[in-house]
């Protein structure tokens, strides 16, 4: 069953551990990261950005792809099924289709706006217990056509938007999606000290987890992250996998055509970089 993202958060903060938020394109991807988590009997967050779901032909599918798997897999760790970074219209669309989480990023709205989007979000979230994620500082990079240019969050600004009830917040801290560049002077960690002293046991979530360094993600747990974002180094695994099955001439041996061996190579290789993952985050046996 799918659960609402509050409650695996919450026990993170305490416990001081976090827990991944990898996201989805497809069934194997899915399948890969469900069984990964059942394996290692850690509770998981499955992100679909809004591109993704475009992608996967809408949210009504995904839903009832992913609440199907849970059911005929056994799946018996807490998944939650998370909009990644959606719109005010995407997180509408996703609360109907059945997801039991939402980010609405309101970042690159003036602060009083993303406040009132917020809000109105929280209530409708709430009444159906799904569980919202919002937004303060732009993450930098470029994820699905959402660019953002690497913004620190204030501190006073993620305190006003904690305060409206919001379960779990991305606050920025020089994070950037997808591959770091040479030059990345690292997460600033007196930001993300001044907003945990301003939000107390709210917890915060690290977008672009993608190679950051361990010592920097075991450091911002131990500063209250408590969900922490990846995507594309799953996608670098599964390119580099299904690369090197081609180059060695694998699909022209057989039936090594056949979509399912073709495949095969990068979802063992998502399933690698996953449980990589989860010990490095200390989710490993808390489900
Ligand atoms: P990366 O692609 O850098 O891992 O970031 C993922 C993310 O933050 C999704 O919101």
């Amino acid at each position: 069953m799918l659960v609402s993202a509050t409650e695996m958060l919450n026990k993170a903060v305490s416990g001081k551990y976090a827990v991944g938020q990898f996201n989805i394109n497809n069934l194997e991807w899915t399948k890969a990261i469900l069984q990964t988590a059942q394996e290692n009997n850690s509770p998981v967050i499955l992100g679909v950005s809004e591109g993704a779901g475009k992608y996967m032909t809408g949210f009504k599918t995904v839903s009832a792809m992913v609440s199907a798997m849970i059911e005929e897999m056994g799946i018996t760790v807490p998944v939650a099924l998370h909009l990644d970074h959606g719109s005010y219209d995407g997180a509408k669309k996703c609360i109907e289709a059945g997801f039991s989480s939402i980010m609405f990023d309101g970042s690159h709205y003036p602060i009083e706006e993303n406040i009132a989007k917020t809000k109105e979000l929280v209530e409708i979230c709430h009444s159906k217990g799904i569980s919202l994620e919002a937004e303060v500082g732009s993450i930098g990079g470029e994820e699905d056509g959402v660019v953002g240019a690497g913004e620190v969050a204030d501190p006073n600004e993620c305190k006003m938007i904690a305060d409206l009830g919001i379960d779990f917040l991305a606050a920025g801290i020089g994070n950037i999606h997808g591959k770091y560049p040479e030059n990345w002077k690292g997460l600033d960690f007196d930001a993300l000290a001044a907003t945990k002293e301003k939000i107390g046991d709210l917890p915060l979530v690290l977008h672009g987890g993608t190679g950051i360094p361990a010592d920097m993600i075991q450091k911002a747990i131990s500063l209250g992250v408590a969900k922490i974002n990846v995507n594309t180094e799953c996608q670098l695994y599964f390119q580099e996998a299904t690369r090197k099955y081609i180059e060695a001439g694998k699909d022209l041996e057989g039936k090594g055509f056949d979509p399912r061996k073709l495949l095969a190579p990068g979802f063992e290789a998502i399933k690698v970089i996953v449980k990589e993952k989860m010990e490095l985050f200390g989710s490993i046996n808390k489900a």
